[in-house]
Parts: structure tokens; C-alpha cells; sequence
């Protein structure tokens, strides 16, 4: 090797470098306006609320408006947390908008929330991995600070499901809800964002799909809805998400102990219970339940349950939360986060 660099004798490319930690700044949500009660959701099901609140935990959701886009809820839940996290929108050096519920592939709605949000020094590009799409933001994000790729980072999650599901679905209508929910990343001296547990199981697709595809249906003169095997899906999440938590508790070198509060994802209020259960989580850990009154909101539902809990004191800033996302894929994300 000569000393200008490697064996052919170019120049060594110079590495990029980042911040020794990475910690949220900020969470920031958005609630679309439309509180939609359960005999609401019953008027083109055969269900009643106590069914839907015994089975799912949900007493409402919210719906977005017709005219309100992926992006417009993005930009009211990113612009709060970019104001919480006391930063500059220039200062920002990429966008993510995870979501599994854009309609419109092209272009991605990340640059047009970047854009809006004034992030004009920034990368920005969706994830779809839907309901482990924050965690999995969040672990990206974390690893760009670090790397050096950016110095502070907007993850987004946001959903409307009210795009892609069927009112008189029995097996779905009533779970899934509109809205978003982002955090700032940014540097840190201490370690504020744990090693990410995640995975996928592609083999499990068929549990959480759409009908078929958008353009055969257009074609066909259909509508594309969201379809989902809800026994598979809940014995799924219910049984294998808690080792996976505990994995992403033991990576952090923390115990359950050392929890202050437990995020997963809000996908039914009984899966939530089972994984509580499973994992044998002490009695001092706060437990997110934002699922009663957002429903299951997807990628958005983690930063929604975080913000809710702060506001309700039930969590404080400084604490020790597990974050656990899962669904559609079959996919995951775990880690431990300081609560900002
Ligand atoms: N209202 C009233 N009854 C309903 C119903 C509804 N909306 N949907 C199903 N039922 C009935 C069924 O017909 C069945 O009746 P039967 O016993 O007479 O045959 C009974 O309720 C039980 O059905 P089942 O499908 O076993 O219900 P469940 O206890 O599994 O609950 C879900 C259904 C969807 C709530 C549950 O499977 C679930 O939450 N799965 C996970 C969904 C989820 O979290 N998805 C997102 C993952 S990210």
C-alpha cells in the first residue's frame, strides 16, 4: 500500500464523522379534529361499542378531513416538534415521513413536508415499514447524527388510514385512525437513543396487506382497501414482541427495572396487556394506552403516546422509555429512549 492510500494508490476517502451520541430533542403531535365514536364506526358495521372497546381498547379515533393530506398532517406534527426542540429548520439535515398510507407514490412526501417546514438544508425520503415506522426512523436517524450524515433529524410518522380502509370491513373498520406524530434527533454528549432489536418476517406478508393492486383495481374499477388476518396478527405481536423488547432492554444494559415507561406501538389495547404480561414489567413502569382515544394510528402512534404522556404526567422528561414497533411485513423495531 503506497502512503497516499490504498493498494492501487488512490487518495483515502475521508470518512464522514458525527456527534459521540444521539438523543430525542422534541416529540410533537398532530390530532386531526374529527372525534369518531365508536357507534359511529357501528353505523356500516354489525358491532357495537362494547364490543369494540371489550376487544380493541378503542372508545374513538380521529378521522382527517377528505382534503387533508399526508403531507398537511406532517407538517402540523414536524412544525411542533421542530418549535419544542428549539432549533432552526435550517439546522435540520433530513426529513423522514414514515407512513404506510400514501396513495401517491411519486414523488415521496417527505420533500414537500421538508420544503413547507422551511428544512431547506435537508435529505428527505418516506419509510414505509408501516406501524414499526417511527422505531425504525428513529434508529436511522440515531445512526446519521452519530455517522455524521446529519446533525439533527425529523422523523415523522403519520397515517390516514381513511384512504385505504373499508367502512363495512368487520375486521378492521373499527382499529385504525388518522393522524401524526415526529420527534427531533439531534447530538448529545450521554447516550440518549439504545441500539435498535429489529427485523422482518416477509413469509407473513398475507397477515396485513392490501387487496390487491392499486392499478389492476383502478383498471377493474375498484378501490384498493387494507385487508388483515386479525387472530394471526394478534397472536403474532401478543407472543413474539415481548423478547423482542426485552432484547432491546438488555442491548441498552439496562433491566426492566431501570424502565420508567413502556411505548409499544397501539395496535389493540389486549396485545398491549399481553406483552405487559409476557415481559413481567414492574409496577412502577408507566404503560401507554393513548389507543382509547386514537385507535391504532400506525407509524404515528408511538410519538402520539409519548406526547400524551408527557402531557399527562405521566411520564417526565429525563426518563427511560422502551419503544416497540410492529406490524405490516411482518416487521419490527425495539429501543430505549431518554424521554426529551
Ligand atoms: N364486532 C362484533 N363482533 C365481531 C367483530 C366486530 N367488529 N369482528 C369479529 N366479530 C366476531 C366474530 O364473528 C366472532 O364471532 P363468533 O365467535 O360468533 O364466530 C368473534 O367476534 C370473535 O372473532 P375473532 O376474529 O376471533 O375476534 P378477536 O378476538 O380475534 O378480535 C380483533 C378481533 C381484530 C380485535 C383482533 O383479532 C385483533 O385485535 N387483532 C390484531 C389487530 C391489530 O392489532 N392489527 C394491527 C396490527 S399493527
Amino acid at each position: 500500500m503506497s502512503s497516499t492510500g490504498n493498494s492501487t494508490g488512490n487518495k483515502p476517502i475521508r470518512p464522514s464523522t458525527g456527534a459521540a451520541h444521539s438523543r430525542l430533542f422534541s416529540v410533537g403531535g398532530y390530532r386531526p379534529a374529527r372525534v369518531v365514536t365508536n357507534d359511529e364506526i357501528c353505523e356500516h358495521i354489525d358491532s357495537t361499542d362494547e364490543w369494540i372497546r371489550t376487544r380493541s381498547g378503542i372508545a374513538t379515533r380521529r378521522f382527517a378531513l377528505p382534503e387533508e393530506t399526508i403531507q398537511d398532517l406532517s407538517v402540523a406534527a414536524g412544525g411542533k416538534a421542530i418549535a419544542a426542540a428549539g432549533i432552526s429548520p435550517e439546522q435540520i439535515g433530513a426529513v423522514m415521513v414514515a407512513s404506510c398510507t400514501v396513495t401517491n407514490p411519486i414523488p415521496a412526501a417527505a420533500p414537500e413536508v421538508a420544503s413547507r417546514l422551511g428544512a431547506v438544508n435537508s435529505a428527505a425520503f418516506d419509510i414505509n415499514i408501516a406501524c414499526a415506522g417511527f422505531c425504525h426512523g428513529v434508529a436511522l436517524g440515531s445512526d446519521m447524527i452519530r455517522a455524521g450524515s446529519a446533525e439533527y433529524v425529523l422523523v415523522i410518522g403519520t397515517e390516514k388510514f381513511t384512504s385505504i380502509i373499508d367502512k363495512t370491513d368487520r375486521g378492521i373498520a373499527f382499529i385504525f385512525g388518522d393522524g401524526s406524530g415526529a420527534a427531533v434527533l439531534g447530538p448529545s454528549e450521554v447516550p440518549g437513543i439504545g441500539p435498535v432489536v429489529w427485523g422482518a418476517d416477509g413469509a407473513r406478508a398475507s397477515a396485513i396487506e392490501m387487496n390487491g393492486d392499486w392499478v389492476d383495481k383502478a383498471t377493474a374499477g375498484e378501490r384498493a382497501f387494507l385487508r388483515m388476518n386479525g387472530q394471526q396478527v394478534f397472536r403474532w405481536a401478543a407472543y413474539e414482541m415481548a423478547p423482542v423488547a426485552r432484547r432491546a432492554v438488555e442491548v441498552a444494559g439496562l433491566t426492566l427495572d431501570d424502565l420508567d415507561a413502556f411505548i409499544p406501538h397501539q395496535a389493540n389495547m389486549r396485545i398491549t396487556d399481553a406483552m405487559v404480561r409476557a415481559l413481567k414489567l414492574p409496577a412502577h413502569v408507566a404503560i401507554a394506552r393513548d389507543i382509547v382515544d386514537m385507535g391504532n394510528t400506525s407509524a404515528a402512534s408511538v410519538p402520539l403516546a409519548m406526547e400524551t404522556m408527557l402531557e399527562r404526567g405521566e411520564i417526565a422528561s429525563g426518563s427511560t422509555a422502551l419503544l416497540v414497533g410492529f406490524g405490516a411485513g411482518l416487521s419490527f423495531a425495539a429501543q430505549v429512549v431518554t424521554i426529551p
